[in-house]
């Protein structure tokens, strides 16, 4: 087996060509093939894959199903992720709200869960509860963490440990819903399983951390979605809240004013700068990064494949996109 990012997420990407879809009313598919076609980095499926070849040293074709399951699912909820945070631009592309309209975001969005669940329970029959239990358990937490992320943005006394919260709700649980489920194909018993999840939920820690970063700090070329969006929704990501309690509201009067958004993510750089947040999130990430690491210290397997989960998580902290 070969652990590198590049061949898992190619068979990923072969995979993903080779699906159908059903034919009646095909405009619904129309977004979710456009969708799944514009790239992604394909995180969740090579993490569900990687785990599975690493733990049962099998072909990463049995487990195909449940990593496209996993990956259809994740699109499913940017779909709906991009209209609640009226995004206009993802992979580099106009939003499928944008491009089409809210409804084929909705519905499309709608399919695709479905699509996700039926791809999900193509499992051995002695697997099916474990892996549609884990699924559906990861599903709601997304929802959850998704709920509060929008609480958020109507408040300024969000903590960071309430904001860990939430980032584990909404991003981690689903890359350790991948790493769990990629145990349970590989017939993991529970103590590695765990290791394994709270490896996922750390590396989802790292990488919203980032993901907020870039939001503010990131190239838009590279990082495929626009840049401030964060700031001009007032997404109670850590930077800002670390900027509300550090700034002697500074940081609170600039939200109250009527700025432009131009203004208004200028003015809150400004202030991120002051208190040297670009470099303490880093740091927060990468102390994440770490953690995802450890956690993997006691779990026995390849060399490769150690490596392999080593660099993701260290990617996840320092990514451009
Ligand atoms: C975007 O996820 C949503 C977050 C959890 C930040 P990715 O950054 O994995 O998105 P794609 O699939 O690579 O586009
Ligand atoms: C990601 O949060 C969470 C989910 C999509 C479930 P974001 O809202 O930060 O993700 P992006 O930045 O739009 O990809
Ligand atoms: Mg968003
Ligand atoms: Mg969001
Ligand atoms: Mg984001």
């Amino acid at each position: 087996m070969e652990y590198s990012v590049e061949h898992i997420s190619s068979a990923v990407e072969t995979a993903i060509k080779s699906l159908s879809f059903p034919t009646t009313a095909p405009r619904l598919f129309e977004p979710v093939r456009y969708t799944l076609e514009s790239g992604g980095k394909r995180l969740r499926p090579v993490l569900l894959l990687a785990v599975y070849a690493a733990l049962s040293r099998k072909d990463i074709d049995d487990a195909m199903k449940q990593a496209l399951g996993i990956e259809i699912f994740h699109n499913f909820t940017l779909l709906h992720d991009d209209v609640m945070d009226n995004a206009d631009i993802r992979r580099g592309r106009p939003t499928v709200h944008r491009r089409w309209n809210q409804n084929a975001a909705i519905l499309s969005g709608d399919a695709m869960l479905t699509y996700a669940s039926m791809l999900m329970g193509c499992c051995p029959a002695d697997k099916l509860a474990a892996v549609i239990t884990c699924f559906n358990d990861t599903a709601m937490g997304v929802y959850e963490g998704q709920q509060l992320d929008m609480e958020f943005e109507r408040r300024n006394d969000v903590t960071v440990g309430e904001y860990l919260e939430m980032i584990k709700l909404k991003t981690s649980v689903l890359l350790a819903g991948a790493c769990s489920i990629g145990a349970i194909m590989a017939d993991a018993p529970d103590d590695i399983r765990s290791k394994l999840y709270e490896y996922g939920l750390a590396l989802g820690i790292a990488f919203q951390l980032q993901d907020d970063w870039l939001d503010t700090y990131g190239d838009p070329a590279i990082f495929g979605k626009e840049i401030g969006g964060d700031i001009v929704n007032r997404k109670k990501t850590w930077l800002l809240i670390t900027a509300l309690n550090e700034s002697d509201g500074d940081l609170a009067d600039i939200l109250r004013e009527d700025l432009s958004d131009h203004e208004l993510v200028a003015q809150v750089r400004r202030v991120y700068d002051r208190l040297n947040l670009r470099e303490r999130c880093s740091a927060l990430a990468e102390e994440y990064s770490q953690k995802a690491i450890k956690a993997l210290e006691s779990v026995e397997m390849d060399a490769d494949a150690r490596n392999f989960f080593t660099e993701l998580a260290k990617q996840a902290s320092t990514r451009a996109h």
